[in-house]
């Protein structure tokens, strides 16, 4: 259905965050970038769940297959710690990986701090829904967004 509003999946990946240690200021950050930023209707599902590969992969699944997501942006579990396994989780979820997006966020990034290198952070899709990956930092949030969001309506048009 495409008068339906997008479904957009929003994922907080932290151990600390979940666990109410920290209050979680990426998911919101991410949430207020889709919402001044975009023009047509949609609405955002939020997940605040621990590091892990099985935390991470099953929620993408979830967010895909069950709530019908076209687009989820996950923040954190991007760097190279051992609990941080968010982009393997992603593309256990996602079988196709597209590597323009953590290039181009990579590149941005490294104009800002030189330990953006250190984010392994990546895109890919699982049929119709894009997952795109964003580190944990707030301060990575829009400029991450503004770089690759004028390429997702159109990729969202050609994985549909
Ligand atoms: N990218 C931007 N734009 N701004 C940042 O502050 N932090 C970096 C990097 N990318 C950062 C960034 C750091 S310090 C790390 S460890 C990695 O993202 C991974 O962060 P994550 O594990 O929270 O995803």
């Amino acid at each position: 259905d495409t008068n339906r509003p997008a479904v957009i999946g929003v994922v907080t990946a932290s151990d600390r965050a979940s666990a109410g240690v920290y209050k979680d200021e990426s998911g919101p950050a991410i949430e207020a970038y889709l919402t001044s930023a975009l023009t047509t209707p949609f609405r955002i599902e939020r997940r605040i769940i621990p590091d892990g590969f099985e935390s991470v992969r099953d929620t993408l699944i979830d967010l895909a297959d069950t709530v019908g997501c076209d687009l989820v942006v996950t923040t954190g579990g991007t760097g190279p710690s051992p609990r941080d396994l968010t982009p393997e989780a992603t593309l256990a979820a996602c079988p196709r990986e597209l590597p323009g997006f953590g290039e181009l966020m990579r590149h941005v990034s490294l104009s800002q701090t030189p330990t953006a290198i250190l984010s392994r952070q990546l895109a890919a899709h699982r049929g119709k829904c894009l997952v795109i990956n964003l580190p944990g930092k707030p301060a990575a949030i829009e400029l991450c967004l503004n770089a690759v969001m004028p390429a997702v309506p159109y990729c969202l048009d050609l994985i549909g």
